[in-house]
């Protein structure tokens, strides 16, 4: 994956208000991110996902980073009908090194 995950670790602070990642990490207003990056959308079984995501998840759409990208530059323009409620990375640069950093934390 490009990107500096350093540099994304700064960005993810962002994010930490819904999302955990690492070894310890649990569920909260948003799902764990551990192994998203090339995962099936919506695959963590414990969560409960919107039925936006839960019908990309049944399409067999693909965390790629390109589409990861693309999501979190406006969540809700991507997956119109996303509960996630946060107006995106407007930073090009930003989603790149983010989507390195949660490539970092790979499983479930
Ligand atoms: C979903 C990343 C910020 C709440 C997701 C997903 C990703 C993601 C990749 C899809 C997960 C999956 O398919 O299992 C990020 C990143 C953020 C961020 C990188 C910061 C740049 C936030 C914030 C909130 C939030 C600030 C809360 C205000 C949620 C929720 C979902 C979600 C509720 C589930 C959406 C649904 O089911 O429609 N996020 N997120 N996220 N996120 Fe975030």
């Amino acid at each position: 994956v490009a990107g500096d995950a350093e540099a994304g670790e700064k960005v993810f602070r962002k994010c930490k208000a819904c999302h955990q990642v690492g070894e310890d990490a649990k569920n909260r207003v948003g799902p764990v991110l551990n192994g998203v990056v090339g995962s099936v959308v919506g695959s963590k079984e414990d969560f409960d996902y919107s039925d936006t995501l839960a019908g990309m998840h049944d399409e067999g759409k693909e965390w790629t980073p390109e589409n990861l990208a693309a999501f979190l530059e406006k969540p809700r323009d991507y997956a119109k009908g996303t509960k996630m409620a946060f107006a995106g990375l407007r930073k090009e640069e930003d989603r790149t090194n983010v989507i390195a950093y949660l490539a970092t934390f790979s499983g479930k």
